[in-house]
């Protein structure tokens, strides 16, 4: 068994932020998105997975998550010249894949429950495809699928304007070999890209057998802000367990409840309220950290109170007379100084971005 972790893609969605990053190397909770899908994937017993990569951000993805050793496995990288679509991404696998059977996994997406039940399932009933399905109150927006009683995949289809269910396709699929003919058999589809919902479906007119699983725990697409900021709450909330202070704080400042600090943080007349993750080698001063914020590493922190926020590393933040809330600021970002209050503030700023508030 082997896996397919699909990290190039465009990310238009999470604009600017994927201007100058891989959207798949945003942090939640001081982790990029992209490792919570490695380390679940090797937890489910898999470690040879190959990364398809785009020529855009690939050498970032490369450089910062490695040849695997980091998380006990093998991975090998595959540059997807453009980002024509999720069965392209297999097409070009191919090499890569063999005949082996694989689990696909959107680089972007995470879920709370382990993969070692659907991979079981999957192994036992010797499928072409299994694929995960979780009830949305929205399935418009999505893949849909309509499941008999024994979970037997009918029918797909792509963004409904009348869903046949509310059952969402989660970007998580199981594969047998077969998937490569279906591949082989499918068109471009309407916006130029060969759809995995397509060579799905063409499976299902092959009379081969699709079954689907039902997510009953949390699955997030990181594609937009808040979704983004939502992984980060729940990742927060799930895996910041215990209070761990490695920087220094000063007798001046309050840590309360479940707060990590990496070493070489400095923290100086601060009151900081848990679940909150800091990276290390970062200066706050005079700050109020609030619940469900993430700030990464060397961040600069300066009369300001933050909320329900992603900081990236090497940002600067000083002299925000007002609180930011649910905002995600990118790497290095400057936002200095308002010598008056302003009414309100919200946020979305992209990496390099510098922003004075006269
Ligand atoms: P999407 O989120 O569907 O596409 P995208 O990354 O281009 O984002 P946006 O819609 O904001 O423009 O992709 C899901 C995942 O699959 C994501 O991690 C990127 C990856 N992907 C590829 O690796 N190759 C592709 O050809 C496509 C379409 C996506």
């Amino acid at each position: 068994m082997k896996a397919l972790i699909l990290s190039g893609g465009k990310g238009t969605r999470l604009r600017p932020l994927t201007y100058t990053g891989a959207k798949q190397l945003v942090p939640v909770a001081n982790k990029p998105i992209l490792w919570y899908g490695i380390e679940g994937i090797v937890a489910a017993g898999i470690t040879d997975i190959g990364i398809i990569i785009s020529p855009e951000t690939g050498e970032e993805v490369k450089a910062k998550t490695g040849n695997g050793d980091r998380f006990g496995a093998n991975i090998t990288y595959i540059l997807q010249e453009q980002p024509a679509g999720l069965a392209h991404a297999v097409k070009i696998a191919q090499p890569f894949l063999g005949d082996s059977p694989f689990i696909m996994y959107l680089g972007d997406n995470l879920i709370q429950s382990e993969l070692n039940l659907f991979l079981d399932r999957f192994k036992d009933k010797q499928t072409d495809a299994l694929i995960l399905l979780r009830q949305v109150p929205n399935p418009t927006a999505f893949g849909v699928a309509q499941v008999d009683e024994n979970g037997r995949v009918l029918h797909l289809v792509e963004k409904p304007k009348v869903p046949p269910s509310n059952l969402a396709l989660v970007g998580i699929y199981f594969f047998a070999n077969t998937i490569h003919d279906a591949i082989a058999n499918i068109q471009p589809s309407a916006r130029g890209e060969l759809e995995i919902t397509d060579a799905i479906q063409y499976l299902i007119s092959q009379q081969k057998q699709v079954e689907a699983c039902q997510l009953e725990g949390w699955w997030l697409d990181t594609g937009k802000k808040d979704d983004l900021l939502e992984a980060n709450r729940i990742i927060l909330d799930t895996t910041c367990l215990t209070a761990s202070v490695l920087g220094e704080v000063d007798e001046k400042s309050q840590v309360i409840g479940r707060v990590q600090i990496g070493a070489g943080t400095k923290l100086v007349n601060c009151t900081v309220r848990g679940p909150v993750t800091i990276g290390s080698d970062c200066y706050l001063e005079n700050c109020f950290v609030g619940p469900y914020s993430s700030i990464g590493n060397n961040v600069n922190l300066i009369d300001v109170e933050i909320d329900h926020s992603v900081i990236l590393q090497g940002a600067k933040v000083i002299e925000i007379h007002q609180r930011i809330v649910d905002s995600v600021i990118g790497q290095r970002v400057q936002l200095v100084a308002a010598p008056q209050r302003p009414k309100a503030l919200r946020f979305m700023i992209g990496d390099d971005s510098q922003i004075e508030l006269t």
